[in-house]
């Protein structure tokens, strides 16, 4: 009796304390900075949001019409509808990826794009809804930061005709207040071989949201991060099901990978391969993408590759592709 009244009292507690950290807005003013827009930190910023971060990809419209849905040419950065239709998160919302070239953040201060990126305030200091990964994104080498900021500057402006964000649920809209804090970046630069540029690498490389079995608004499940069957619904022409694979270090996982096969299994799906692997009507797709990972240095795989090999062995199997029903 006493335990189901205390459990009760907690509960009761824990929704008061949700009710109200939802009723107030997160708000932290932007930074006041203005990037080096030198040629070295352009092309860092260009490396880490192609093929690493994958911002470009997120924010792109993607051609699922080819293996991994790459993004279709000239859309990068241009933004897309990604979220409802990859995931399982309730009903009711369209969360485009928004358009990130200058002919959107043309009269975004650096700063107040710093914030969006890492904070998960949008420009007026509203909060953005999670799918924008900022909580992978907090921790992030300040160099790191202002390199994709000085990138997303140097882009072409590509206009777009996306709708704006609709959430149907109030109670969502409150919600959303809960996520965004403010970003705690690693002052200056991280050096390869350090525990700290891994742990960096891996958050930004965002592997785990689709390799870990997830809640209802798609976070992972503490616990089980990286023991994939997470399953992922692919737009058509695939239009099955595409479950993700485990990623630990067990037989049923990357038990028997080398090193190179790894690495190799990436260099190898490139953009060309990519474009010269068209889907048929319920044919294996993958949302998986390749095509920007393909671009990541040898090194950096190899650090991802090591990284994994650390985690606990967790055997699960689950399938690959469940073609759409008749
Ligand atoms: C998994 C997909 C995904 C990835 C990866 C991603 N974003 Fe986003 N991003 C989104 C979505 C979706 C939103 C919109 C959220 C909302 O409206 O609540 C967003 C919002 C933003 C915004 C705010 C735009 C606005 O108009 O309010 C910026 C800036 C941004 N992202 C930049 C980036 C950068 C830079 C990266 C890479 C470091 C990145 N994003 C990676 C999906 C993504
Ligand atoms: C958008 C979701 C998504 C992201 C992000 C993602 N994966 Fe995957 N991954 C999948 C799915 C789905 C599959 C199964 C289909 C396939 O083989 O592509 C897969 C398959 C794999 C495989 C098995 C390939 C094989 O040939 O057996 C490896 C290895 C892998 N992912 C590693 C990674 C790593 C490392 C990252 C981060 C750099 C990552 N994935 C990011 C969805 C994702």
């Amino acid at each position: 009796m006493r335990a189901a009244a205390l459990r009760i009292t907690w509960t009761l507690l824990l929704l008061l304390v949700l009710v109200a950290a939802s009723s107030c807005a997160p708000s932290w003013r932007a930074r006041s900075i203005q990037v080096s827009r030198d040629p070295a930190s352009i092309e860092r910023g260009r490396y880490l949001a192609n093929h690493v971060a994958i911002c470009m990809t997120c924010h792109a419209e993607r051609d699922y019409s080819y293996f991994g849905g790459p993004p279709k040419p000239g859309s990068e950065g241009r933004g897309g509808l990604t979220i409802p239709e990859l995931f399982k998160t309730p009903k009711g919302l369209i969360i485009p990826a928004p358009n990130i070239t200058p002919a959107a953040l043309g009269d975004w201060t650096d700063g107040e794009i710093f914030r969006a990126i890492t904070g998960g305030l949008d420009k007026d200091g509203g909060p953005l809804f999670p799918a924008h990964p900022y909580s992978m994104y907090r921790l992030m080498p300040e160099e790191d930061v202002e390199a994709i900021i000085a990138y997303l500057r140097s882009i072409p402006a590509r206009p777009d005709t996306l709708p704006e964000r609709y959430l149907k649920y109030r109670s969502l809209n409150g919600m959303l207040n809960l996520f965004p804090s403010p970003p705690a970046v690693t002052k200056g630069h991280l050096e390869p071989g350090s525990k700290k540029y891994e742990q960096n690498l891996m958050r930004l490389a965002g592997c785990m949201w689709c390799h870990s079995p997830q809640t209802r608004l798609a976070f992972p499940i503490p616990g089980q991060e990286f023991t994939g069957g997470t399953p992922i619904l692919v737009p058509p022409p695939g239009a099955g099901t595409a479950w993700s694979t485990n990623l630990t270090p067990d037989p049923t996982g990357l038990g028997d990978w080398t090193r190179e096969d790894f690495i190799g299994r990436f260099k190898r799906t490139t953009s060309e391969v990519v474009h010269q692997t068209p889907i048929t009507p319920g044919g294996f797709n993958s949302l998986m993408p390749w095509e920007a990972y393909s671009g990541m240095t040898e090194e950096d795989l190899g650090i991802l590759y090591d990284a994994l090999r650390k985690r606990k062995p967790v055997q699960k199997m689950s399938p690959r592709w469940t073609p759409p029903a008749e």
